[in-house]
């Protein structure tokens, strides 16, 4: 069995991907900070057949991270990992004027630092695995300026050039850096909380993923609505 380890896995676009990856077979690691919901997370997913880890803790521990790894290799080893946890920097999110730069701080230790430092400790499995793949999970904030999307943005386009860079030094693996689109998920109230319009739901964009996993691109940057319809 392939084995996948997705951060921020508890709820939101996480846990749709691994609702999604365990009903084709892969073993999961998992993590997020709140335990009890991880482990409700986890429990639901044993219908499925599949073995699956949660180790809660903060992706931004360095211990957190290769506890992690070490799970993933008890399991066979590192195939897929997929960088879904994420800050916003502020909550609600505000004009870069009034951001809080221990916010900023926040989001680049979250989405960035602890993203490549995860990577760096998975590597030597992840090239092992002979079909390695990252994904990192992206935003449209990171391409388009929005306002109050400023800080949040900035540590997603780092991100996305990581995730760039990452696909060329390591021509073995594929490293897809993806935009989800809008869903209606915690992240997303907590960043806008006045925003009621009805969005996508997190299972929903799962086909894109798995779509990514079967046909295996190149790697680069691709955007779960144009991939759901059949384009990049
Ligand atoms: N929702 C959208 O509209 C949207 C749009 C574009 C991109 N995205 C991206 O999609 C990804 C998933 O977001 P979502 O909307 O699904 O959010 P979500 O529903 O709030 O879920 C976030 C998950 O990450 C965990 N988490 C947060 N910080 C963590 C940390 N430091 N260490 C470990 N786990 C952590 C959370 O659990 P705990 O709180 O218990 O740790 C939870 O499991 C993010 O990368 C986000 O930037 C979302």
């Amino acid at each position: 069995m392939p084995v996948a380890i997705i951060t921020g896995a508890s709820k939101g676009l996480g846990r749709a991907l691994a609702e999604g990856l365990a009903a084709h077979g892969w073993d999961l690691v998992l993590d997020a900070r709140t335990p009890e919901v991880l482990q409700e997370t986890a429990a639901g997913l044993l219908a499925y057949g599949t073995r699956v880890t949660a180790v809660p803790g903060d992706v931004t521990d360095a211990r957190h991270r290769s506890e992690l790894v070490a799970a993933a290799w008890k399991l066979g080893g590192v195939d897929l990992l997929v960088s879904n946890a994420s800050a916003l920097g502020a909550e609600p999110l505000v004009r870069l004027d009034a951001l809080p730069l221990e916010g900023l701080r926040r989001a680049l230790e979250v989405n960035v630092i602890a993203a490549l430092a995860l990577v760096q400790e998975a590597l030597p499995l992840l090239r092992a695995s002979g079909t390695g793949a990252v994904i990192t999970v992206s935003s449209d904030a990171a391409a388009e300026a929005y306002e109050t999307w400023g800080g949040y943005g900035a540590s997603k386009a780092a991100l996305d050039h990581l995730a760039a860079v990452l696909g060329e030094e390591e021509p073995g693996l594929r490293v897809w850096a993806v935009d989800p689109g809008d869903m209606a998920t915690d992240l997303y109230a907590a960043a806008v909380p006045d925003d009621d319009d009805p969005r996508p739901t997190p299972a929903s964009v799962v086909p894109a993923f798995l779509r990514l996993l079967d046909e295996r691109p190149a790697s680069g940057r691709y955007g779960a609505p144009s991939l759901l319809e059949g384009g990049r």
